[in-house]
């Protein structure tokens, strides 16, 4: 049976590019609710709601395990649906904040994800519960998310962008920066041209998919053997608006997108 990975839209494809390298013998089925993007700014029970419903499609199409591959859903809705389902659910959220403690030399970390994110006070809570005495700011970029989806996330507008909201950590002192959101880590460079030289960058990527082959290996689920079946991408949005980043991210030069309707 193959993975499943949800996203509010695009983002989660940067989890799923690290997943694909470390698992080239999984196939993956990838959700993104483009239509509905950007969940930084909804209610919690909204993002509740919005996360149940691809997960139920997942189900439907049969998953052996599911993927948050997003923050806000993470923070809001991965308790709940881990006690609806009974194939693991897993988020990005602790493996996260898991490799920024274990990064960071001075315990004085930036996180930088959506105002839902930020609001759920999730990676404060979990970075304090692995290093009580760490600092930890974390700062809204409700900016971020809208020009990743727009797929300007190369132009100088989002040069901008990141640099105007950036500023206000010109004051303070850190070393390690969190993308905590998934979309974030298509902005790292125009992220890192604005932080201060030799500040770490940390996406949750690799952490989240050391988590997916210990749970694969834990439960005897990994494939072992090269299936002909192709990883499936659906959105809510405009798959061939969608398709784009998939091969740019990706370097994936003829995916499957199809539209989906939740
Ligand atoms: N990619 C998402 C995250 O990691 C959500 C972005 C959004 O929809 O606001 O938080």
């Amino acid at each position: 049976m193959p993975i499943g990975i949800i996203d509010s839209g695009v983002g989660g494809l940067t989890v799923m590019g690290e997943l694909l390298n470390r698992m080239p013998n999984e196939q993956f089925l990838y959700i993104g609710d483009d239509a509905r993007c950007p969940y930084g700014n909804r209610s919690p029970e909204e993002v509740v709601t919005f996360t149940s419903e691809m997960i139920e499609a997942l189900h439907r199409f049969g998953v052996k395990m599911v993927v948050i591959a997003c923050n806000t859903a993470t923070a809001f809705a991965l308790k709940h649906v881990q006690e609806i389902y009974d194939f693991p659910i897993i988020g990005v959220i602790e493996p996260g904040a898991r490799t920024a403690v274990e990064t960071s030399k001075t315990e004085r970390i930036v996180v930088l994800g959506t105002t839902g994110t930020v609001k759920s006070e999730a990676y404060d809570q979990a970075i304090i519960a692995m290093a009580n005495d760490a600092w930890v700011h974390a700062l809204a970029c409700p900016e971020f998310v809208p020009i990743v989806e727009r797929g300007v996330y190369k132009l100088e507008e989002a040069d901008r962008v990141v640099q105007q909201t950036l500023e206000v950590l010109s004051d303070e002192t850190f070393d390690t920066v969190i993308l905590g959101c998934t979309h974030f880590p298509l902005l790292a460079p125009f992220i890192r041209k604005h932080l201060p030289e030799g500040t770490q960058l940390i996406t949750s990527g690799s952490a989240t998919a050391d988590t997916v082959i210990h749970i694969l290996d834990q439960k005897q689920l990994q494939r072992t053997k090269i299936m002909d079946q192709q990883s499936t991408f659906y959105t809510t949005g405009n798959p061939d608006h969608f398709k784009l980043i998939v091969q740019d991210w990706l370097q994936c030069e003829d995916p499957i997108v199809k539209q989906l309707v939740l």
